[in-house]
């Protein structure tokens, strides 16, 4: 396995498997190891490219997936090599990363593509080497997930997180009447968005909102920024946003924990003392973003179900490897799996800071 991000007692003893499956290969190669009935996958190869390792909630998601490849290994007693890279936000790298994964002998290849729009060079690559391609997190059309019968995704609903986004802002505004601050009974905010062009950049900014006015609050947009997923893009930008709105901001709509943690680190650096701040929202539920929801600095945040995700990603990808059923993975018309979004407020946040993946 290429990362480094399995614990230690975790990677000797898959050291110890990937052992095992290469002497048994070996063994099968001389005559042995089996005993004369049908022959079974003993080792397979998972590709995994992604468009920026150091994306807080893919990185952490990543740690989960190589948990479950050794714990699966373990279970099922096939060898399992994992190969991940980052693409480092480049489609033009992570395409010749596939090349270079197919060209690896890879089973199966997971892709988290860079540019969303882009991705033929990948699919043709994969349809004319055979090599099944999950793509996950960032969602392509569906037209381009129908050019081949081998093409799946992994990911949640976007329009979901956004409504529970907007469902934790309207309570809050609602309940707390300090956040009003003006007291005109509108809600004065600003989002900070995600890439422009991607889905949950998209679709959350309009669910959110969208949600807060039909559970009937009043709502007043400032002004907005795109500061990409990204924590010290979002404090440079909330911070002349504090600026340009002299204290009138109510809320900060964020469309992940890593922009409101960037939002919270303006606010902690300005001159507002921290009972006028707006109040902050996100949505992935981020080790880090637990933590402010837990400590206060955030109202609240949507779990985005990294466990499930890995989970069901990784018990896809092995399916497919080993020529098994697919009855088990909860597959929608034959090529998407999507986990269900949650709401973190106090009052829960403790259920998901150990939160354990609950797929099969
Ligand atoms: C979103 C997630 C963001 C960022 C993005 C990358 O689903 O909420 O934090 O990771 O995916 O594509």
């Amino acid at each position: 396995m290429t990362t480094g991000k399995i614990n230690g007692g975790k990677e000797m003893r898959r050291k110890y498997l990937v052992l095992a499956g290469v002497l048994c290969i070996i063994t099968v190669a001389a005559g042995g190891c089996k005993s004369g009935e049908e022959e079974t996958v003993k080792n397979i190869k998972i590709g995994v490219t992604l468009y920026d390792q150091y994306d807080t909630f893919i990185s952490e998601m990543m740690t989960e997936f190589t948990e479950y490849a050794a714990d699966k290994e373990e279970e099922s007693g096939v060898a399992i090599n994992v190969e991940i890279m980052d693409a480092s936000q480049s489609q033009l790298t992570q395409n010749e990363q596939v090349k270079s994964l197919i060209d690896k002998g890879c089973d199966v290849i997971c892709v988290n593509l860079v540019d969303r729009t882009e991705p033929t060079t990948i699919t043709d690559l994969a349809e004319n080497n055979h090599v099944p391609i999950i793509f996950f997190n960032r969602e392509l059309v569906a037209e381009d997930l129908e050019r081949w019968a081998e093409l799946y995704y992994v990911g949640a609903d976007a329009s979901e997180s956004g409504t529970l986004e907007g469902e934790l802002a309207a309570d809050a505004f609602k309940t707390n009447s300090s956040m009003d601050k003006n007291g005109d009974g509108i809600c004065q905010y600003v989002v900070l968005e995600g890439e422009a062009g991607h889905q949950d950049s998209i679709v959350r900014t309009e669910y959110s909102v969208n949600t807060m006015v039909e559970k009937g609050v009043e709502t007043e947009k400032l002004g907005y920024a795109i500061a990409n997923w990204n924590r010290a893009q979002a404090q440079t930008k909330t911070a002349a946003m504090l600026t340009q709105f002299d204290n009138k901001i109510e809320l900060i709509i964020a469309n992940n924990d890593d922009m409101a943690l960037g939002a919270i680190d303006a606010l902690k650096a300005s001159q507002i003392p921290k009972e006028e701040w707006p109040g902050v929202v996100g949505i992935d539920g981020t080790d880090v973003g637990l933590n402010a929801v837990k400590n206060g600095e955030m109202l609240g945040t949507v779990y985005n179900d990294k466990e499930g995700q890995a989970q069901e990603m990784l018990n896809l990808a092995f399916v497919i490897a080993t020529n098994g059923e697919k009855d088990e993975i909860p597959l929608l018309n034959g090529k998407y799996v999507r986990t269900p979004y949650h709401k973190v407020t106090l009052d829960n946040v403790e259920e998901y800071e150990n939160k354990q993946g609950t797929a099969n």
